[in-house]
């Protein structure tokens, strides 16, 4: 399968975010755009009007880690957001949203926290059309990889065998091995990336 890399906006210099992403654009995937109300995660980024100020030729990913997620999805996709995923834990019904999401013209993802089991919401991924799988508990940049998340990636990737599935959080040259090799083919790098001398050569490597 061919693997997608995308940073994480959240590690990049947020006061030059457009300069940030013609710098490296041409040898990037796509962009991931951290969505954060501090409420659903302890602390606060910045939602739609921010995200349509912003262009990109690449894909542009908005992981939305917010209560009352179906409130906002429109919005987003108006902001120019091509996938949006939203937490498990968010919603009553994921597979509802994820309907709504793909009615509006985006691609659905769904999210799982390293905490929230993968058996309760098999039946959602169906609707999915990629899967998140968080390596990290949400709300920072900079933590540490969690490989026992890695279990729900082999799990999905036997039951879905053609969906992308992400994985966000704690990446780096060595735990993108781990990641890939359990199936993962989109991963996504905010402090590695950001914070590698040569990026360009970073994000091949997060590629191979
Ligand atoms: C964390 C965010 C991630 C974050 C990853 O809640 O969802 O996208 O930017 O950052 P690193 O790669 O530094 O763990
Ligand atoms: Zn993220």
């Amino acid at each position: 399968m061919q693997i997608k890399f995308f940073p994480s906006l959240l590690s990049a210099d947020f006061g030059a975010l457009q300069a940030e992403i013609n710098s490296v654009e041409d040898f990037v995937d796509g962009f991931h755009f951290d969505v954060m109300d501090g409420h659903f995660v302890p602390n606060l980024t910045v939602g739609a009007p921010v995200l349509k100020c912003l262009k990109t030729n690449k894909i542009f990913d908005a992981h939305l880690m917010i209560a009352n997620p179906e409130k906002y999805i429109e919005d987003f996709v108006k902001a120019g957001a091509h996938w949006i995923s939203i937490h498990a834990e968010t919603v009553k019904n994921p597979t509802e949203i994820l309907k709504k999401i793909k009615l509006l013209g985006a691609k659905a993802g769904l999210v799982l926290n390293p905490e929230t089991s993968l058996d309760d919401y098999l039946e959602d991924f169906k609707e999915a059309n990629f899967a998140l799988i968080m390596s990290v508990n949400p709300g920072f940049g900079g933590q540490g990889f969690m490989p026992e998340v890695l279990e729900k990636v082999r799990i999905l990737r036997k039951s879905f065998p053609e969906m992308d599935i992400q994985i966000d959080g704690g990446i780096n040259d060595k735990t993108v091995k781990q990641a890939i090799e359990a199936g993962c083919n989109v991963v996504v790098s905010g402090s590695y990336f950001w914070g590698s001398d040569d990026r360009e050569e970073t994000a091949n490597l997060l590629r191979t």
